[in-house]
């Protein structure tokens, strides 16, 4: 009997309307376009702003354009996992409420959260489910509202950060597409240089806190740089090397879009050509969770069957890693 591999087949994604520009952005911080250009390669991001509306309404919104794209009955889901570093709420997940929202009634469902690598590890587990056999078909969502933990008096951070949702379903696949290899990694020593403090179990919200800012999210934007480079950039080396794949074998690089420069000095180590290069960074900045699924959504038609695609990922945790995928559907 051939193993079992775990391929996507169907892909939807939401971002929502409103446009949050660097000219906007100029008129809250002290920044100006030219520096966010030059320095992150984000020209706009898109903003949730109706009160009352979490992760929960972006992660529904975009799993409901892949059903409806796929045309697949809600009730067949087995598995919803929502990847995001920003839930609805604490205790209630936001996994359950989803899918409870989109009808897949039948399924079960949970949060999952790694920061910026939560979607490049969901990728991870959605295919062990599958691979074990055990389910049919697994609904895996990236999103964010980032909005909701960013301080936009604090130019280190409101510059790059955006809200966005991507969902992606994992199904069997007998041709050996799909999930080939995985080099995911960890380091907690990393998590003073990017963090949002209060708010969780270690420092609770008080009304100090929240007088001083404390409750958003904090960066050492040049450490996490500088780790994001070498080790984003070591993973995706490594899963090369350990699969006999040379540069011409890759047709595609799906990164993270934190940073264009952390993207390019991927590439370049992989010694790809920047055409195969996946970027949207400009239209949505570091949508966190969703900034993986939002690529395969915007270079769907251009994906072959057999593709060899390249993910990788950084984030706060740290955390890292690179997946190596073979496309397996033709759009
Ligand atoms: O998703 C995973 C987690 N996040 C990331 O991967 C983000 C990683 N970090 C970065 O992308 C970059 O570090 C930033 C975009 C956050 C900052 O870029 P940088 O090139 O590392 O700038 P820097 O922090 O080293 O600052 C350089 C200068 C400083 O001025 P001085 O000290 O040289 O006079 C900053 O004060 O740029 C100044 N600066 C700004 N100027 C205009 C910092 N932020 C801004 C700003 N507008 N928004």
């Amino acid at each position: 009997m051939s193993k079992i591999s775990a391929a996507i087949t169907a892909v939807g994604a939401y971002v929502p309307d409103y446009v949050l520009t660097n000219q906007i952005l100029e008129t809250m911080v002290d920044t100006n376009d030219e520096w966010i250009t030059s320095r992150t390669g984000i020209k706009e991001r898109r903003i949730l702003k109706d009160e009352g509306k979490g992760t929960s309404y972006l992660a529904i919104k975009a799993a409901q354009d892949l059903i409806n794209k796929k045309n697949i009955d809600p009730k067949a889901i087995e598995l919803v996992i929502v990847a995001t570093a920003t839930p609805d709420m604490k205790a209630a997940s936001t996994a359950s409420f989803t899918a409870t929202e989109i009808g897949a009634v039948n399924a079960f469902s949970f949060d999952m959260d790694a920061a910026c690598s939560s979607f490049l590890y969901g990728m991870s587990t959605a295919a062990a489910y599958i691979e074990s056999g055990r389910y049919k078909n697994v609904l895996l969502i990236g999103a964010d509202k980032m909005s909701s933990i960013i301080n936009y008096k604090d130019r280190a951070t409101c510059i790059i950060f955006g809200d966005g949702a991507g969902a992606v379903l994992f199904e069997p696949n007998n041709e050996n597409l799909g999930l080939q290899d995985e080099y995911l990694r960890g380091d907690g020593n990393g998590r003073q240089f990017l963090q949002g403090t209060y708010g969780g179990s270690s420092y609770p919200i008080t009304e100090d806190a929240v007088k001083e800012g404390k409750q958003y999210a904090f960066q050492e934007g040049r450490t996490v740089f500088k780790n994001a480079v070498s080790n984003m950039s070591d993973a995706a080396v490594k899963v090369l090397e350990r699969n006999n794949l040379t540069k011409d074998d890759v047709a595609w690089l799906a990164a993270h879009q934190a940073n264009k420069r952390i993207i390019d000095a991927t590439a370049d180590r992989m010694g790809l050509d920047p055409e195969k290069v996946m970027i949207n960074i400009e239209k949505y900045g570091n949508t966190t969770s969703a900034t993986l699924p939002l690529l395969i959504n915007d270079y769907e038609s251009k994906l072959k069957k057999g593709d060899n695609i390249i993910f990788a990922a950084f984030g706060g945790g740290f955390n890292w890693g690179s997946i190596y995928l073979k496309w397996a559907y033709n759009s």
